[in-house]
């Protein structure tokens, strides 16, 4: 059998598979309550609005231009679309600023290859999203925590970047409802995170997947939009701005945005025509008619679901938990986050619940960058109804109790 490792080159000894794709399959088992994966509820998409848009664009015979390539910047009707969308968060920019994307995800790989050397540093939540770590895990990065209080001193940033053998390049952040904890920044942190970035001169990825999808209180402005305010122009901005249709209209379509200075966007416009040269055209024409037809309702129907959900889940959680577990309780979003007691592990809980209560969610460490975070675990609260958040958070809350009892 042939050896591949030796030809593989050094950066994929750091691919390792993804515990959440692994556990997506469970969804697959039908008695399988799965909260594990951070996916919207396909009963919602508006798949009317997405059949009328294809029917339409075949009747009217534009489907021969959404058959053929496209420009790499993406189809411009979709991109002025989004800036429109931009200037209502207070990021005013023009199609220029906007580089249509096959997801968020692509994204964040894009910046990845753009910014990172090896052994360049990525500063990056404890915990923070598992894809942006495995999107940048690519280029061989050393990590540090991200610090929104900003209290930690430049100068150490420097030092243990040198040490690492490069530069800090970049801060990563979701700052509304971030996947794993739900959890969402404050303006005070925001502002920090900014203070940081100007002091350390780097950039700022602003990963905006979860931002449209707020059940209460008040929306605090993204970076990008305080940055702007800072600067008064996008283009004297640091940050870069990562959007996703996939938690509002269609995960399916594959399709997201970045919306940064032009010079930025020149250079990620290079990545894609080697990459994959443009993202879907017909996806991106039939995405434009549907954004226009149904986004706000689309937005203010899915909102009202998923915050009953949470409620409901929130409640469960009330119910049916031990003492000694906490958890978040997010404004918006698709996740709770829990803390379990320090000796528990989450991993070797996932197997007893599989196994024994059929019932499934992502443990904690997965979503750090130095593997800690044993003891917490991330619960998806959008992809079931009522009753099997009731069932599976019953199940879970006597399976800990069991738990927690033992190692009291
Ligand atoms: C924080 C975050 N960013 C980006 C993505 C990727 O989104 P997309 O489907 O747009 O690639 C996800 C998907 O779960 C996510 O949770």
């Amino acid at each position: 059998m042939q050896d591949w490792d030796h030809l593989f080159a050094n950066r994929s000894g750091r691919m390792g598979a993804s515990e959440i794709r692994e556990l997506l399959k469970l969804l697959d088992q039908p008695d399988m309550i799965s909260f594990a994966g951070g996916i919207p509820d396909p009963s919602l998409f508006p798949a009317e609005e997405f059949k009328h848009a294809f029917q339409q664009l075949f009747e009217k015979d534009g489907h021969l231009a959404a058959l053929q390539y496209s420009v790499s910047e993406g189809y411009l009707p979709l991109r002025e679309w989004i800036a429109g969308q931009m200037a209502d968060l207070g990021i005013p920019c023009g199609p220029d600023n906007i580089m249509i994307t096959s997801g968020a995800q692509q994204g964040l790989d894009y910046l990845g290859k753009l910014f990172l050397s090896a052994g360049d540093t990525a500063l990056v939540g404890w915990p923070t999203y598992l894809g942006a770590l495995q999107a940048f895990n690519a280029y061989e990065p050393a990590y540090e925590r991200l610090d929104p209080q900003n209290n930690r001193p430049v100068e150490d940033f420097h030092a243990s970047a040198k040490v690492s053998g490069g530069a800090v390049k970049f801060a990563y952040c979701s700052p509304d409802f971030a996947n794993p904890t739900g959890e969402t920044l404050s303006l005070a942190e925001r502002q920090g995170i900014l203070d940081q970035a100007d002091q350390l001169d780097i950039a700022v990825i602003e990963d905006a997947a979860y931002q449209a999808l707020r059940y209460d209180g008040e929306a605090l402005p993204p970076l990008m939009a305080l940055d702007t305010q800072r600067t008064g122009d996008i283009e004297k901005t640091r940050t870069i701005y990562c959007g996703s249709f996939s938690k509002t209209l269609s995960p399916g379509m594959r399709l997201g945005w970045v919306c940064a200075a032009k010079p930025v966007i020149r250079k990620l416009v290079l990545i894609k025509q080697a990459a994959d040269l443009n993202s879907s055209t017909i996806n991106q024409m039939v995405m434009t008619a549907v954004a226009k037809s149904c986004f706000d309702s689309q937005v203010a129907k899915i909102s009202g679901v998923y915050k009953e959900r949470r409620d409901h889940m929130l409640a469960a959680l009330e119910r049916h938990m031990p003492a000694g577990i906490s958890w978040s309780r997010p404004e918006g979003g698709m996740f709770l986050w829990l803390q379990l007691p320090e000796t528990m592990d989450a991993a070797e809980l996932l197997q007893r619940a599989v196994s024994e209560q059929n019932v499934a969610f992502v443990p904690g460490h997965a979503f750090f960058a130095d593997g800690s975070g044993r003891n917490c675990l991330r619960l998806n609260f959008t992809s079931c109804g009522p009753e099997k958040i009731e069932q599976g958070i019953s199940r879970l809350g006597a399976m800990l109790a069991d738990r927690v009892a033992k190692v009291a």
